[in-house]
């Protein structure tokens, strides 16, 4: 059995985990779920938007499942998110998008973005002074030659074919230049049998959305990848099909790459599917491989049979298109 520490969030959060976690349930029997606080509601109960009792669970499971959470105003509350990426040391931020469904006007997509999640813009390090504020942004050898070694070894693994770095070192020279070089480096040492390309992150952009079958794996920065996933995301159909797992040597976290979407929280209209493959993410992550192919096979079955959700146009809310992906899962049941 393996131990899921399950934090459903602010928000659409609970919406969607709720989805995920009767998917989940469906397709195997392996996980004990443990559920635990955080974001807004965290806040109400214990004062903290991560309670120790919480952080103490993510650490000894083995691994989580995280909705969103609002972000607290104001700069004495630090981001729980930022917290648990730093303090778990989850230094990869993976995040496959794929299209599953055709969107008018859209081209189709099928990528792996893999992030930077420890440093870069994100170290929250910032200074005021009289005039404005300061940002010091870190680039550090270590952690570039971590993340770039692992998106290597995730595109071996994974059959892609071609890695593409995505920098802005005509600007950054000194910071964005160390991170491209430690991936010269390492393809040359280590990337035999892929293909590497280089790509300003701004042209990257437009390429996501004109033309972005040119990319298989991307690895990128921590606020380039925050980005670039979002856009990568709307080309597939929105924020609801970008499902992303927080990668360390001990611990993992997944979630939908979006976040707690206000807008249409308590309405019954989030699409769950990034949740549902953020479960299927960590299904693989745990060893589990059958069930999460299931998981994955079941979510394009629905869509490939005309069940759209109300993101892209079609009339599925959560629960009924949850019940559609356990129907396939029970055995082709459908309507
Ligand atoms: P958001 O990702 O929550 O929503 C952006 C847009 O996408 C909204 O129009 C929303 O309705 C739509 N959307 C998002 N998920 C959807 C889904 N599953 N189905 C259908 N539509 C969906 O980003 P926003 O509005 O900028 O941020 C809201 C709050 O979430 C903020 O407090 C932000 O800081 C926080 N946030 C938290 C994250 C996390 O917990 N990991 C990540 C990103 C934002
Ligand atoms: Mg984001």
């Amino acid at each position: 059995m393996k131990s899921i520490c399950v934090l459903p969030g602010d928000g659409i959060g609970p919406e969607v985990i709720d989805s995920a976690v009767k998917v989940l349930e469906k397709a195997t029997d392996q996980l004990e779920f443990v559920h635990a606080d955080i974001g807004g509601a965290a806040y109400a109960k214990h004062r903290s938007y991560l309670p120790d009792e919480t952080f103490d669970l993510m650490k000894t499971c083995d691994s989580c499942l995280f909705g969103a959470v609002t972000s607290p105003d104001g700069p004495d509350q630090g981001s729980p998110v930022l917290r648990f990426r730093k303090e778990l040391d989850l230094y990869a931020n993976v995040r496959p998008v794929r299209t599953l469904v055709e969107v008018p006007n859209r081209p189709s997509i099928d990528l792996v973005l893999i992030r930077e999640n420890s440093e870069g813009m994100y170290t929250q390090d910032e200074v005021f002074d009289d005039g404005g504020v300061t940002t010091r942004r870190r680039v550090t050898r270590r952690a570039s030659e971590r993340i770039v070694r692992f998106a290597i070894e995730y595109a071996k693994l994974n059959g892609r074919q071609k890695i593409t770095c995505v920098h802005k070192s005509n600007v950054l020279r000194a910071s964005d230049g160390l991170f491209l070089s430690v991936f010269r480096e390492a393809m040359n040492s280590k990337g035999a049998g892929l293909k590497s390309e280089e790509q300003l992150v701004d042209s990257a952009a437009m390429k996501l959305v004109v033309e972005p079958r040119v990319f298989d794996v991307i690895v990128t920065l921590n606020l380039y990848g925050d980005i670039l996933s979002d856009v990568a995301a709307g080309v597939a159909g929105g924020l609801g099909f970008a499902p992303s797992g927080n990668i360390g040597p001990k611990h993992s976290v997944f979630e939908p790459a979006h976040g707690s979407a206000p807008d249409i929280a308590g309405k019954g209209v989030a699409n769950p599917t990034a949740a549902i493959l953020a479960g299927a993410m960590m299904l693989k992550h745990l060893g589990l491989t059958r069930p999460a192919s299931n998981v994955e096979k079941a979510v394009a079955d629905v869509y490939s049979t005309g069940h759209l959700t109300v993101d892209i146009g079609g009339r599925h809310g959560s629960r009924s298109f949850t019940d559609h992906v356990i129907g396939v899962l029970e055995g082709g049941k459908r309507q």
